[in-house]
Formats: C-alpha cells, sequence, structure tokens
C-alpha cells in the first residue's frame, strides 16, 4: 500500500507531566507497555494516525536532562507540549521551560505547530485547560498554529482530538 507521509514530533514538557504515558496510548496495542517508569534522557517511538507516521522523541523532563531537549529541536516537525494540570506549583517552571523552548533559535521562526495536552484532567485539584492556557500566557503565541486538549492519559480521553488536530496541521 501507500507509504504514510512521516513525522517527527518532540515531546516536550516537566517530567512526571504523562509524557510517555500519552505517547504509550497512542501506539498500537501490541506495542504499549504496562509499567511506566521515567525516561532516561529520551526515547524514540512510532504510533500512526489515519494518514501519518509518526516518530516521536519523547525526552525526559527531569531538571538534569532538558538541556538534551535543543539538539532535537531543528529535526522536530511539530511539538506535543504537556503539562501535568494538577501540579499548580510548577505551572511557573513549565511556562519557563515553554518560554525557553519558544525563544530558542531553531524554533523561534519557524511555523511548527505546538499540540498542549492539559494532562491529568482526571485529578480533584487539577486546573481546567483555559485556566492552564491562562497560566502559560499561550494567547502570546502568534506565529504558530497552536491547539490545547484537556487529557486524561491514564483512560486515553482527549487524546485523539489532540492528535487529530496535528494532523490537520500537518497534512
Ligand atoms: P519523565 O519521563 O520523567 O519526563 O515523565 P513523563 O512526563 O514521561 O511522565 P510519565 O508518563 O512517566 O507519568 C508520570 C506519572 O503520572 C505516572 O505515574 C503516570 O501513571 C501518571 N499519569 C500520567 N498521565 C496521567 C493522567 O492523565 N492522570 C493521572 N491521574 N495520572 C497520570
Ligand atoms: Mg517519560
Amino acid at each position: 500500500g501507500l507509504k504514510k507521509k512521516e513525522v517527527h514530533v518532540l515531546c516536550l514538557g516537566l517530567d512526571n507531566s504523562g509524557k510517555t504515558t500519552i505517547i504509550n496510548c497512542l501506539k498500537p496495542s501490541n506495542a504499549q507497555v504496562q509499567d511506566i517508569v521515567p525516561t532516561i534522557g529520551f526515547s524514540i517511538e512510532n504510533f500512526k494516525t489515519s494518514g501519518l507516521s509518526f516518530t516521536v522523541f519523547d525526552m525526559s523532563g527531569q531538571g538534569r536532562y532538558r538541556n538534551l531537549w535543543e539538539h532535537y529541536y531543528k529535526e522536530g516537525q511539530a511539538i506535543i507540549f504537556v503539562i501535568d494540570s494538577s501540579d499548580k506549583l510548577r505551572m511557573v517552571v513549565a511556562k519557563e521551560e515553554l518560554d525557553t523552548l519558544l525563544n530558542h533559535p531553531d524554533i523561534k521562526h519557524r511555523r511548527i505547530p505546538i499540540l498542549f495536552f492539559a494532562n491529568k484532567m482526571d485529578l480533584r485539584d487539577a486546573l481546567s485547560s483555559v485556566k492552564v492556557s491562562q497560566m502559560l500566557c499561550l494567547e502570546n503565541i502568534k506565529d504558530k498554529a497552536w491547539h490545547i486538549c484537556a487529557s486524561d492519559a491514564i483512560k486515553g480521553e482527549g487524546l485523539q482530538e489532540g492528535v487529530d488536530w496535528l494532523q490537520d496541521q500537518i497534512k
């Protein structure tokens, strides 16, 4: 059959936000793992949508590994940025990392789509995606297409909507 167009995606965000859990959910069931552990460095994963074949750089969000992110910016054609909506204390840290990303020379002048997941929406003290969006000042992103989805990566809710949006931006 026809080979799907391949797209490189960077999955970024603080440690414990749920990046690996989200990517795991998007993989075909025979490739999913049961126990997800904190990512060391990064891991390369694959998943497909109806029209595209995604290669994901699932980066570790731990402070000591965040300096690895920028080495992959050049080859990224899309970004998935994951936020733990219940981690109010570190929302400012997530914003700092996002601002650093947006101001990086390999990202700043490119019209690269960014999908945000306001993840862990199942937790009682989770902020709404609107509130997360306000705290991260997403309205200030004028030169890139972006979209935010509330998600629950444990149940897999909200993920398909996000990935459908991403596919529409690229196709
Ligand atoms: P690093 O690899 O360290 O950067 O973390 P990560 O962003 O990949 O997070 P990971 O997917 O390892 O998930 C961290 C923890 O959050 C795990 O215990 C997950 O089960 C949990 N988790 C992920 N998504 C959700 C969610 O939507 N709701 C809840 N309640 N827990 C979640
Ligand atoms: Mg991980």
